[in-house]
């Protein structure tokens, strides 16, 4: 149920406060149904033509998920949604599988659809530009918000010895492999808990992978606790209506950027207004 990609993420309608996308594809869903109904109240006009209520149950569910305002990376899901349950329910797939697949996507996902924060990783591009941002000489702390398998926080520790490293991390499974990491890692530090409750005050480089969701958030949040001069980064998604500091393009996916935003310290106005 996730976007293809993080760009994508960014370019797509977002639902803040707004019913709920699992709601709305419900709906889709119902109206498939509907549809499917429909197509096999009149199975005649057909020509019994069997595929073709399935067909239609996909479609209608679609398109109905992007009238309802789903965001684009629905569509597919909805489309194939029916279908492929279908489908696998006539397969020879032992029941054991579809529990172990549940329990592997609770663990790694965890309440993605509450915090609407999928897991992506940070790739050694954005890893190599963050490093660029970092000052090689002397200490300095860094907390990755949400720090997946701990990948970002490997590369740099291994690089900045000085340096202390604070990974948090909700969803269980990818919390223990970070923390595992972290464990051979001297100075990096990983926990399994909610960012919104660390005090951002402490760290002089807060970098952030997220989604749109949170950014309005988490910039009022960096703006109220993070001092003078430290450093926000986030990975593809800007905070919406103020101009980063600096913006590093990644290569690769198109839109891709580091933004980075000095922080002017608690208490001072917002720094731009873009
Ligand atoms: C896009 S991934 C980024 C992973 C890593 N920072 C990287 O760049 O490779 C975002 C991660 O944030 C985690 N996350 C989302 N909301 C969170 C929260 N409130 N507290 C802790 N982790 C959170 C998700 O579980 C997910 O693993």
């Amino acid at each position: 149920m996730l976007p293809a990609s993080p760009a994508e993420l960014d370019a797509a309608p977002v639902h803040v406060g707004g019913p709920s996308p699992l709601l709305l594809a419900l709906s889709a869903q119902g109206i498939g149904g509907l549809a499917a109904l429909g197509s096999l109240l009149f199975a005649d006009l057909l020509g019994g033509w069997l595929p073709a209520p399935l067909l239609l149950h996909g479609l209608a569910a679609a398109v109905a998920g992007q009238r309802l305002g789903l965001a684009p990376w629905w569509f597919p899901i909805n489309l194939a949604f029916v279908p492929g349950a279908l489908w696998l329910q006539g397969a020879e797939i032992a029941e054991v599988w579809f529990l172990a697949g549940f329990l592997m996507l609770v663990l790694l996902f965890w309440n993605s659809f509450e915090t609407r924060v999928p897991l992506y990783l940070s790739n050694r591009a954005a890893c190599e530009r963050l490093a660029s941002l970092l000052p090689q000489e002397r200490s300095f702390r860094f907390l990755d918000l949400g720090c997946g398998f701990g990948g970002v926080l490997a590369r740099l520790g291994s690089r900045f010895p000085k340096a202390h490293f604070l990974g948090v991390e909700l969803a269980p499974l990818p919390a223990t492999i970070a923390r595992l990491r972290a464990a051979i890692l001297p100075g990096c530090t990983v926990c399994q808990g909610d960012f919104w409750e660390l005090p951002l005050a402490e760290f002089d480089v807060v970098y952030a992978f997220l989604s749109p969701v949170p950014m309005p958030r988490l910039w009022t949040t960096a703006l109220a606790q993070m001092t003078e001069g430290s450093l926000l980064v986030s990975n593809c998604f800007a905070v919406p209506g103020v101009a980063p500091t600096q913006v590093l393009p990644l290569p690769g996916m198109a839109h891709s950027a580091l933004y980075v935003y000095r922080m002017p310290g608690p208490g001072a106005p917002s720094p731009c207004t873009a």
